[in-house]
């Protein structure tokens, strides 16, 4: 029988309760969750994500976007195929564990914690967005498709692995039924608790499936979507493409963001700085910042004993503001939050993906550094002779570190 469960039900109803509870779950799940999806998929789980990232076509320098990462294995693959890679979790855990993978063998992969409603990367920036169980986990698909689109550039594909729902609705009751069962078991076995797994069937139970999903990918302005059956129908890989250039009409939110212009004060600095100068330009296209300031940094070229260029750029990014209906002492209410429109890290990813820019050297959550050895004069000399530039980002309102 179809097993329900009517207080998980409720807190996975609203976005804002499966937001909680998927962050909740994942958290504690994060360092048995290589273990959990090889012991529930026997071991296919892999399999299926490499044939996903074959479907994905990568190519020298493919821009890469993994959404709901967890602890890599698609951004690993996709990197390992030769991608320029962003990996996203909501999850810092699962974040922390992607890290210490990839630790283990240097790629070209950058890891972001943020939620993939709102990401904090710039429009039109990776040639290819991937995600493995990230559809099924969000609390507003649409929403999240439609951030999807935004980030890919023209032509660009999304490509997504995700548990199908069982059309039948008498196979749909065994299979939810056993998932229950299994789940319950491995939740009690390495958690001590039987729930732990359960949201696995109750979100195939509110996932539309994989037609649902094709279905919706093209309400939402995909083109080319189509879905190959993996696991006998149990799992789908979709794929799907944004128009190109050509069909491309911009949407309401971008035009929103470019409506009032990017306040740009160069003032404090010298023009000094090839670096400095790509930086400049790139970040002028940034539709999410709204102000830019860049100034030549205190440490002189004598001070470094070598030649030394430094500058600091101040970014103040734009806001946004969401609204949602929630309850009050049961009545209705609307709930308003206001938020950056993206994150220093999120700026990090976005330059990551320009090719003149690349990933930065050193980065924390108030900062992001790039190091650039200009030239070397005459190329026999020692390190005296080098011309080091060294460009700092902050965002606006945090105090530099000197
Ligand atoms: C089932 S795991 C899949 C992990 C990985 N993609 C894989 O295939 O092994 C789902 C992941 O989605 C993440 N997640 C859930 N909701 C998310 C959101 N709104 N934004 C970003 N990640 C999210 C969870 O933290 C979790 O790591």
């Amino acid at each position: 029988m179809e097993s329900v469960d009517p207080p998980l039900r409720a807190a996975l109803a609203t976005p804002d309760g499966k937001s909680r509870y998927t962050r909740r779950v994942f958290a504690t799940i994060a360092d048995r969750y290589d273990l959990i999806t090889v012991l529930l998929s026997y071991g296919q789980d892999r399999r299926w994500k490499r044939r996903l990232v074959a479907m994905a076509r990568i190519g020298p320098g493919t821009r890469a976007l993994d959404l709901a990462c967890g602890t890599g294995d698609i951004a690993c693959e996709a990197a390992a195929a030769g991608a320029r890679v962003v990996g996203l979790d909501l999850v810092a855990r699962m974040v922390e564990l992607a890290k210490q993978r990839l630790g283990r063998t240097p790629r070209d992969v950058m890891l972001l914690v943020g939620d993939m409603m709102r990401l904090p990367l710039a429009d039109r920036a990776f040639d290819l967005v991937t995600t493995g169980y990230g559809l099924r986990n969000v609390p507003d698909l649409a929403g999240s498709l439609d951030e999807i689109r935004r980030v890919l550039k023209p032509g660009g594909r999304l490509l997504a692995l995700d548990f199908n729902r069982p059309g039948n609705a008498v196979l749909r009751s065994i299979y939810l039924g056993y998932l229950t069962m299994v789940g319950s078991a491995l939740g009690f076995a390495l958690h001590g608790d039987p729930d732990t797994y359960r949201y696995i069937p109750e979100t195939i139970r509110m996932y539309p499936g994989a037609a649902g999903v094709a279905r919706l990918m093209r309400e939402r302005g995909f083109v080319e979507v189509e879905y190959m059956l993996v696991a006998g129908g149990l799992m789908a890989i979709h794929s799907g493409r944004t128009r190109h250039l050509s069909s491309v009409v911009p949407g309401p939110r971008t035009e929103a963001r470019y409506a009032a212009p990017m306040e740009i004060d160069t003032s404090l600095w010298s023009g000094e700085g090839d670096f400095t100068r790509v930086l400049l330009e790139t970040l002028k296209g940034f539709d999410r910042i709204a102000f830019l300031r860049v100034e030549d940094a205190p440490a002189s070229r004598a001070e470094a004993g070598y030649n030394l260029i430094a500058s600091e750029f101040y970014v103040g990014f734009t806001t946004e503001e969401r609204r949602w209906p929630g309850r009050r002492f049961g009545f209705p209410i609307a709930r308003r939050e206001v938020t950056g429109s993206t994150t220093l890290a999120g700026l990090g990813a976005a330059l990551s993906a320009v090719e003149a820019i690349g990933p930065p050297d050193y980065s924390d959550e108030g900062m992001l550094q790039y190091l650039r050895t200009e030239h070397v004069v005459p190329p026999y000399q020692t390190r005296g002779y080098k011309l080091v530039e060294l460009v700092r980002i902050y965002e606006i309102g945090r105090e530099p570190r000197r």
